[in-house]
């Protein structure tokens, strides 16, 4: 007889049907498994055959075939095991249930026990898409499915359990609606409060906050360029649900979802160490995987030591900052993952670190000097809205006992101006001033006669390009809005011409 059972494949963030068919007819026992199958999906057949005899079940005498349709995707990962075991199960006529409208996912274990299977999320969007009324997925991964509204889950702890429940036996009770819960905000170990001094980096990494804007920091070492970044998830905004959802499915395809969290409510705040592969950072391999930019989605990507990560690999992410999506090519197709990220970067602005430094002198050659600032192309620092230099903090500032503004106060101003956004930018949710184009920055941005005037000037004084002058005007939106979203005015516009780049023409 042949049986066939919904289940689903996840290419890059997607759900794809995924039909396994199984036929089971008399002739030599065997069991073929085909439709491009990898290593471990062809594993499935052990797997499968011993978890129903563990059961109490019996496998099938006869010849079994399984069919995953459609034959042109490649399948990948233990996922099919739990919708194969029931279609032989229906197929061998051991049990017989009505699957039109249940997707089945989750690999099991040896004695019939299911495990934590990735990607439920996309999983269940695809479910809620083609109108499947019920899922079975693995017991752990049933409150990360229940987050998708309109598809009734049933958490499924052993393939016996899900056995009982299709003939009518045990019914499985139905995991509650996801509980989306309040937002959180992320903590952080360092309170910007204890940052001594600096107040024109902490006034930055705030608009960058504010407007999601790149930021890269340039200063001897000690000067405390890894702390303020390391302070920075405690000033993020918290996360809408939407923006939740988004990232947490990226984590979920990734394998990487905790299982007492089936939401991250938590900004991400990801810093890669230099020596991460290009896979590793920008996402690929033959089975194409997420990498850290896009585990940055929606949060900060923080760089440290910048100039000591390979110069190739950094040049790939002139793209993604551009599109905020990250597109690979595989011979499997192509495949492209969100990459809304805020990049923080941090070097020293010589390779001793001093160059700049009134308290020691530098000890690098002229050429030394220009070979590494080089490693940081032009066109990728023109992708960074906030240049900020750090110097060292003077002893009486490092020694003062009395602790700055905290975190939670800042937090506040940065919340304010995305609300100021979020208001603007309705139509597009999750947008920031960062994200503005010209026509957008024309709209949102108009000056006065004043900072027309102001502008004017630095354009013709320092030189700026057209996307120098842009990103005076998106910097100085922000500016606004941490000010009340009212109109720009010469202040903001000031305050912004301080963050252009120095070395590097603008
Ligand atoms: N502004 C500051 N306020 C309080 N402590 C500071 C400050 N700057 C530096 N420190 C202290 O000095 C330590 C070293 O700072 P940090 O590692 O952030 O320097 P860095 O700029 O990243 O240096 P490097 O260029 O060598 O990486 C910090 O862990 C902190 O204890
Ligand atoms: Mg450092």
């Amino acid at each position: 007889m042949l049986a066939k059972v919904f289940s689903c494949a996840v290419v890059g963030l997607n759900g794809v049907l995924v039909e396994v068919e199984v036929d089971v007819g008399g002739g030599t026992p065997g069991i073929v498994l085909v439709g491009l199958p990898d290593t471990a999906v062809q594993e499935s057949r052990e797997r499968v055959r011993a978890a129903i005899r563990n059961s109490g079940g019996k496998f099938p005498h006869g010849k079994v075939t399984i069919n995953l349709a459609p034959a042109d995707l490649r399948k990948n990962g233990p996922t099919y095991d739990l919708p194969i075991a029931i279609g032989v199960l229906v197929g061998g006529k051991q049990i017989v249930a009505d699957l039109d409208d249940a997707l089945i996912v989750g690999e099991l274990a040896l004695d019939g026990a299911t495990r934590h299977t990735p990607g439920i999320l996309s999983m269940m969007t695809l479910a809620r898409e083609r109108g499947l009324r019920r899922a079975f997925i693995p017991a752990v991964d049933a409150p990360e499915a229940a987050l998708v509204e309109d598809v009734e889950v049933y958490p499924v702890a052993t393939l016996a359990d899900l056995v009982n429940h299709l003939v009518g036996d045990a019914p499985i009770p139905r995991q509650a609606p996801g509980e989306v819960g309040p937002s959180v905000v992320a903590e952080s170990t360092i309170d910007f409060g204890e940052i001594r001094g600096q107040e024109h980096v902490k006034r930055g990494l705030e608009v960058a906050a504010a407007g999601a804007h790149n930021v890269i920091m340039s200063g001897p070492p000690g000067s405390g360029k890894t702390m303020v970044a390391r302070a920075l998830p405690g000033i993020m905004p918290s996360m809408s649900t939407a923006e939740a959802l988004d990232v947490t499915r990226i984590y979920s395809v990734r394998g990487l979802l905790p299982p007492e969290t089936p939401l991250l409510r938590d900004r991400p705040f990801r810093s890669p160490h230099h020596t991460t592969s290009s896979a590793g950072l920008i996402g690929g391999g033959a089975w194409p995987r997420p990498g850290e930019i896009s585990l940055a989605h929606r949060g900060v990507l923080f760089l440290d030591e910048l100039p000591e990560f390979n110069t190739a690999t950094l040049e790939m992410l002139r793209q993604p900052l551009e599109d905020r999506r990250v597109t690979l090519a595989r011979a499997a197709g192509t495949v492209s993952f969100p990459a809304n990220f805020t990049l923080i970067a941090a070097m020293n602005p010589c390779p001793c670190g001093h160059l700049g430094d009134p308290t020691h002198a530098c000890r690098c050659s002229a050429q030394a000097i220009q070979r590494y600032q080089k490693k940081i192309s032009g066109p990728l620092l023109d992708r960074i809205d906030i240049h900020l230099d750090v110097p060292r903090v003077e002893y009486d500032k490092l020694t003062e006992t009395r602790d700055g503004e905290s975190s939670v106060t800042v937090r506040a101003r940065v919340e304010a101006a995305r609300s100021i956004q979020a208001t603007r930018f309705a139509d597009e949710p999750g947008a920031t001033n960062a994200d503005m184009g010209p026509r957008q920055l024309a709209r949102y941005a108009p000056l006065d006669e004043t900072s027309e005037r102001l502008l004017r000037t630095a354009v013709r004084q320092l030189g700026l390009s057209a996307r120098g002058y842009h990103r005076v005007l998106k910097l100085a939106r922000t500016i606004a809005d941490l000010d009340g979203g009212g109109d720009i005015s010469p202040v903001h516009v000031a305050e912004s011409l301080q963050y252009r780049p120095r070395q590097v023409d603008a």
